[in-house]
């Protein structure tokens, strides 16, 4: 019997799929039964550096994201109080104003590209899973994604891409693959994977005993 939420880490570089991996699994459940938490709106918030200094922030290192925070609230969730979960801006580079009522539910899912990279997320993770997508797929979904929806040129999303997301992909987000219990290739349009998934909480969800 489980007497406290389950934690699943999603992991995997940008453009991976972890969103889409998310998305699957969370629909075949009921909205009560999954929250998802993505490690991007724990960005550290830099309301106080102009925005031309928040430019250059490496958003791909670890020292980017208020883990300390994250893990305040995953805690929170695991004793079963809800949390103000921050919302993130990706035009500005910084936390937006809001924040969002979260109420703990049965299955936290956290996702991000460096969700396995703090030993302290790691203790509290029941599942971790790395969605595994070759590099040329990543880059032309990133492209797309950050043109059409976070207002950026095609030379900005290249320029960041060649000098901060492949080098810090490489030094911190591949190695975390090492901690996968599951590695996903190709993202939410493994069904099979997917499928295991959904099994594997099912059968968790059944031994819930709160
Ligand atoms: N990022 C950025 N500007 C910011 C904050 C983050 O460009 N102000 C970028 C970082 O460079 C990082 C990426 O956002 O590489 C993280 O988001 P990503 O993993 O690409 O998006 P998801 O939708 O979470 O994941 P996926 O594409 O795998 O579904």
């Amino acid at each position: 019997m489980i007497d406290k939420p389950v934690v699943i880490g999603v992991a995997g570089g940008s453009g991976s799929g972890k969103t889409s991996v998310t998305r699957a699994i969370c629909q075949r459940f009921s909205d009560k039964s999954i929250l998802v938490i993505e490690q991007d709106y724990y960005y550290k918030n830099q309301d106080h550096l102009p925005y031309e200094e928040r430019l250059e922030t490496n958003y791909d290192h670890p020292l980017a994201f208020d883990n300390d925070l994250l893990l305040r609230h995953i805690h929170d969730l695991l004793n079963q109080k809800p949390i103000n979960k921050p919302v993130y801006d990706y035009a500005l580079h910084t936390r937006s104003n809001q924040v969002i009522k979260v109420e703990p539910k049965e299955v936290i899912i956290l996702e991000g590209i460096l969700i396995l990279e703090d030993q302290r997320l790691l203790d509290l993770m029941d599942i971790k899973v790395f969605v595994d997508t070759d590099a040329d797929v990543r880059i032309i979904r990133r492209l797309m994604r950050d043109i059409k929806e976070r207002g950026r040129s095609i030379d900005s999303v290249i320029d960041q891409y060649i000098n901060v997301v492949r080098p810090m992909h490489l030094q911190f987000v591949e190695p975390t693959k090492r901690y996968a219990d599951i590695i996903i290739p190709e993202g939410g349009e493994n069904h099979v994977a997917i499928d295991l998934m959904a099994a594997k909480i099912q059968t968790i969800i059944n031994k819930l005993t709160f």
